[in-house]
């Protein structure tokens, strides 16, 4: 048994902010932001449990399928609106999903865990599961602190996965941990973000590449068979020195960090849904998705891209 993707859904907050506005405010400017990070804007406001909602009912409503008959929805965010329900709770209520629902913080790596965590519990008698990685970064971003107020955004995207005899779109998945680097990046309850970013940087760049390789090797697959690469957005040179030193055209990558900035355990789901809806995916074209985060964390999964079926009706 393995997973077949339905549906897919993002959602992202009105308000804009540019580095324009930031430069305002903070002792940056735009020029050093974009040559720095990439980024030029980002989408700031709502709750984690308004995002994830947004994106979810969005990847139901394409995959038609009954959220009645949703058997678990795991939720990827390291922003959760409580501490106590978890955020998850909010969004079944409000999406009227059955089954169960957790939250799950593998901080920007957390959606490609939640993929991977979904595809066990189809491989176990799950028959759907959605998967939703949803961020609001800007409310444990300190505004005033111009080392990480001109990376972070909010976001929400969303995967609708059902169950589906043989081997399924997931080829090859590794994910990691290196808790020896965890105080590099990271926010206690109720504080800001604080971050190392060079030495981030520095890491981000390894780990990104040797999980890419260690997936790419367990599913028997050249990195120049990939089609596209769904990497972590978080800023454009870690993107670029992956692609070097995978060999993997830049062009073939999916980018949205020019316009949402870093939204953690959204960014690769609002990557993918950005390239998908852009028609950029073709019947069997190898998808590697892999991001790196606080902990830190890292995770890849290789994806067979495959056309969901035609409105299926909804299911029970
Ligand atoms: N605007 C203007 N100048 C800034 C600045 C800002 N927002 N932030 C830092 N600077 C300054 C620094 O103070 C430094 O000045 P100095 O040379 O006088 O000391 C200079 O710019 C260079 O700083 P440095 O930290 O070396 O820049 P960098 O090229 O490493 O870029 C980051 C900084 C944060 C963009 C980059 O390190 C990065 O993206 N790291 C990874 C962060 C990340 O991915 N985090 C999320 C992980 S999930």
């Amino acid at each position: 048994m393995g997973l077949r993707i339905l549906g897919w859904g993002s959602a992202l907050p009105e308000k804009v902010v540019t580095n324009h506005d930031l430069q305002k405010t903070l002792d940056t400017s735009d020029e050093w932001i974009v040559e720095r990070s990439g980024i030029r804007e980002r989408r700031i406001g709502d709750s984690t449990a308004a995002l994830a909602i947004e994106a979810g009912r969005a990847a139901l409503s394409k995959s038609n399928v009954d959220p009645a008959s949703v058997d678990v929805m795991v939720l990827a965010t390291t922003t959760p609106d409580q501490a106590v329900p978890a955020c998850s709770a909010h969004v079944h209520h409000e999406l009227g999903l059955g089954g169960g629902a957790f939250d799950l913080n593998a901080a920007c790596s957390g959606f490609v865990y939640a993929l991977v965590m979904a595809n066990g519990l189809l491989e176990t008698g799950a028959n759907r599961v959605l998967v939703v990685g949803a961020e609001t970064l800007s409310r444990i971003t300190d505004w005033d602190d111009r080392n990480t107020a001109v990376l972070f955004g909010d976001g929400g995207g969303a995967l609708m996965l059902e169950r589906e005899a043989g081997e399924g779109q997931l080829l090859g998945w590794d994910l990691g941990l290196d808790a020896s680097a965890r105080e590099i990046l990271q926010c206690d309850l109720g504080g800001f973000v604080q971050m190392d970013g060079r030495e981030v940087f520095k890491r981000a760049v390894r780990v990104l590449v040797d999980s890419a390789k260690r997936t790419l090797a367990q599913a028997k697959v050249r990195s120049e068979d990939v089609k596209l690469l769904v990497p972590h957005q978080a800023n454009i040179r870690i993107i670029q020195a992956a692609c070097d030193r995978l060999g993997i055209p830049e062009e073939n990558t999916a980018i949205v960090l020019h316009k949402t900035g870093n939204t953690s355990s959204a960014s690769i789901p609002l990557a993918l849904v950005d390239a998908i809806d852009a028609g950029r995916l073709e019947e069997g074209d190898l998808v590697l998705m892999t991001g790196f985060g606080a902990g830190m964390t890292w995770g890849s999964a290789l994806l067979r891209w495959q056309s969901p079926p035609e409105a299926q009706g909804a299911s029970a």
